[in-house]
Formats: C-alpha cells, sequence, structure tokens
C-alpha cells in the first residue's frame, strides 16, 4: 500500500486517456494515446498543477504566506504557481532567468495578472540559484512574513508524489482500455515528472518503462537528476518503510536526440508537427516541452524504434501558453 501525504485538491483529475487513430492510421505503427494532463485545469493546466498539490499542502502546513520560484521568462512552472498562489491568498515571487521582453506574453501575462512579484536575472546571476533564493528568504523573514521555497518545475521529493498519483490513475486507464502499453512518454525538463512516473510506474504495478524526452539538458544530467529526486522522495517518505524500494534497481531511460538548437528552440518541423497535430486530433502542443518531445516521439516510430509496440502513451504536459510567444514561428498567415 502506499501511503500519500497530504495534498490540495487543485488539479482536475482524473484527466482522459485518448486514442489517437488518425494519427495512428497514418503512422501505420503502434496505436498512440495521449493522457491529456493539458487538461488538469484551464489557466492552470498541465503538469505543475499534481506536483504543487503536494508542495504546496507541505507549504500551507508549515504556515507560509510567501511563494518564491524560479524558472524561465515563459516557465510553465511559474505561472502556475502564481495563479494557485493567488487562488490560496499567498503572495508570490518569481525569480526568472534573462531579460524583460518589451511585450508581456503568454504565461508571462498571466503571471503579471496575478501580481506576482518578478524579478529577471543574466544567466551569471541566474547561476547562482541558492544564493538568489537565501537573499529573498531572508528578505521576507526581516518583513515578518514566511517564505517558502519551491524548486525549479517543483521537481523535488514533494513534487514526485504528484506523478506517482497520476501512474495510480494510469493503471486505472490501463485497466478500464484493456492495454498494456510497451512505454510512456513525456518531455523532460526539470526531472520531476520523469521521477514520480518513474516511482509510480514500479509502485502500481504498471510494468511500462518511463521514456523522458530531454527538451534541455543531455542524457547524464537527466540520469543524474530524476535519479535525485527519487533519491529525495526516499529520504523523505519511504526510508525505513517496510517495503521500501530499491532506487538504485529502478530503471531510468532518457532519449536526448531531439533537442534541437537548445531549450525553448524549436526547428521548423517541430513547428509543422505542431500544426499537424492540432488539424489532424485537434490537439494543441507547445514548442518548448510536449510538442519537442512529441515530435521526437513521432521521429523514432518513423525510424522503426518501436516497431513491436501495440500501444505507447504519451503524457500531454501541457504548455498552452508558451505557444502563444512563439506565435510568429508557426507560419501561419
Ligand atoms: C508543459 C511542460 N511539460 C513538461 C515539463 C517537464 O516536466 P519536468 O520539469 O517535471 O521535467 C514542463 C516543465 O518543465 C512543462 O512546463
Amino acid at each position: 500500500m502506499v501511503n500519500f501525504p497530504n495534498k490540495l485538491n487543485l488539479a482536475q483529475t482524473p484527466t482522459p486517456l485518448q486514442p489517437l487513430d488518425r494519427l495512428s492510421d497514418e503512422l501505420g505503427g503502434p496505436r498512440i494515446w495521449i493522457k491529456r494532463d493539458d487538461m488538469t485545469g484551464s489557466a492552470i493546466s498541465g503538469n505543475k498543477v499534481r506536483k504543487l498539490e503536494f508542495v504546496l499542502a507541505e507549504a500551507l502546513a508549515e504556515g507560509a504566506d510567501t511563494l518564491i520560484t524560479c524558472g524561465g521568462v515563459q516557465s510553465n512552472h511559474c505561472r502556475a504557481t502564481a495563479i494557485l498562489g493567488a487562488q490560496l491568498g499567498l503572495k508570490v515571487h518569481l525569480l526568472l532567468r534573462g531579460s524583460a521582453p518589451k511585450e508581456l506574453d503568454g504565461n508571462l501575462l498571466l503571471d503579471h495578472l496575478m501580481a506576482a512579484e518578478v524579478s529577471y536575472y543574466p544567466v551569471s546571476e541566474y547561476q547562482h540559484l541558492d544564493k538568489l533564493f537565501d537573499q529573498w528568504h531572508q528578505h521576507y523573514r526581516h518583513q515578518g512574513r514566511r517564505p517558502f521555497s519551491i524548486p525549479t518545475g517543483a521537481s523535488n521529493g514533494t513534487g514526485a508524489w504528484g506523478y506517482i498519483n497520476c501512474a495510480r490513475e494510469l493503471a486505472d486507464d490501463f485497466g478500464h482500455h484493456q492495454i498494456s502499453p510497451s512505454v510512456i512518454v513525456i518531455a523532460t525538463g526539470s526531472g520531476g515528472t520523469q521521477a514520480g512516473l518513474t516511482l509510480g510506474s514500479h509502485l502500481f504495478q504498471l510494468n511500462t518503462p518511463v521514456l523522458g524526452m530531454a527538451v534541455c539538458d543531455d542524457k547524464d544530467y537527466f540520469l543524474r537528476k530524476v535519479r535525485k529526486d527519487m533519491q529525495d522522495w526516499q529520504d523523505r517518505y519511504d526510508q525505513g518503510s517496510p517495503q521500501q524500494i530499491d532506487i538504485e534497481q529502478l530503471n531510468i531511460h532518457v532519449n536526448d536526440r531531439h533537442i534541437g538548437p537548445g531549450y525553448a528552440k524549436a526547428t521548423p518541423e517541430i513547428f509543422s508537427t505542431i500544426r499537424h497535430l492540432a488539424a489532424l486530433e485537434g490537439i494543441i502542443l507547445d514548442p518548448v516541452y510536449s510538442g519537442k518531445a512529441f515530435h521526437g516521439l513521432l521521429q523514432e516510430i518513423r525510424e522503426g524504434q518501436f516497431h513491436d509496440a501495440s500501444d505507447i502513451v504519451f503524457i500531454h504536459t501541457g504548455g498552452l501558453f508558451g505557444l502563444f510567444a512563439q506565435r510568429s514561428q508557426l507560419g501561419l498567415a
């Protein structure tokens, strides 16, 4: 039995698991299913909400009144934190990598709409994130506030519960549709979604490998980061339990062949896949995460990587607002 810690109910779950039959016919390959985690909410959509259900429960239990977190200028995680902070009546301070753009767009527009405080840092300063978090922590403590720091992407041992919980949902989905997929594919950016799913796949006996399609750093980085998040989860929640997991025995699968020009930069082919899936199936992907990962999956299928698979599950982790910020590259009039 898995003993979940307290969580807030912030996400609309369970999300649907849907087959993409027209796409699967077109590919002539395995049946592709999509787990609609882009539907965990409207503006509070995507994978981050599942993690924040657990992380914000911890923040409230500690009496926090101020959330400090970080990410890129178009961070989906920061947007989700800004909106949930407003919903819960908490102050939110976002530490963003880069400089202020001329226009507010996409996620950043919503951050401002929620009146989140935003500080921009050039990469040279942002790389000393721990120092920045410490400075702001002290600043708020001096003001008599109770700050709570959330790491990049809410990827730590607590955030991992979000996708352990999703694995529990997938076990029901697989039973309901009577499928036993060959692989679960996700975009991996800060590793926490993959860490949670890898743990969850084991805990709920999905017998399905979890493949992270890297969108920024290389395979070695993610092998280390996912393992670190799983270890953090174990240290906090699984240490000494009768069925303690042997983390070292859990396989971490990463594909870093489809990162392209770099984080948040997509090739014309990725934009073409985004347009194609929208027109063919009515599914909206984004160029930073879900579109890049889905394009990579299609490439691998076309190259015969999954020739013996009958079913493949892609988890749509959201990211819709990032598409607006890159609208000019869609090639639409
Ligand atoms: C839309 C979207 N998909 C996938 C990811 C990757 O999730 P993780 O950071 O847990 O690796 C993120 C965030 O990084 C995201 O915003």
